[in-house]
């Protein structure tokens, strides 16, 4: 379908968990984080404003608890719902990109040109 991508199923996200999901693009590809709360899904690109690093412990493996995610290199700590710093050495939130699930449980990026 026209203007959307997508990334994953909703039943591939634990539930107050997240994945990592490659995303391919003219300049390379890169990575998104998928958040899962019931069935409100977020996505986030996997780099920290901090300094750049990955979020992961070890890939595709992500630090979160109590909504928030945090990044394993520093601990800087965000919001699951909003990217929002809420901790640590973050001054900045996280790149979010808009994502739905669609009504056969497909998560995908929408407003894709
Ligand atoms: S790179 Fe994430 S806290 Fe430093």
């Amino acid at each position: 379908m026209d203007g959307q991508r997508i990334l994953c199923r909703l039943d591939d996200v634990p539930d107050g968990g997240a994945i990592a999901v490659p995303v391919d693009s003219a300049t390379g590809g890169f990575e998104l984080i998928v958040l899962r709360a019931g069935r409100r899904v977020f996505a986030y690109h996997n780099e920290c404003p901090h300094a750049g690093r990955a979020l992961d412990y070890v890939p595709g493996r992500f630090l979160v608890k109590d909504g928030r995610i945090t990044c394993a290199a520093h601990g800087a700590t965000f919001a699951v719902d909003t990217g929002a710093c809420v901790g640590g050495p973050c001054r900045n939130g996280l790149l979010a990109v808009p994502v739905s699930v669609l009504a056969d449980d497909a998560v995908a990026v929408v407003g894709v040109p």
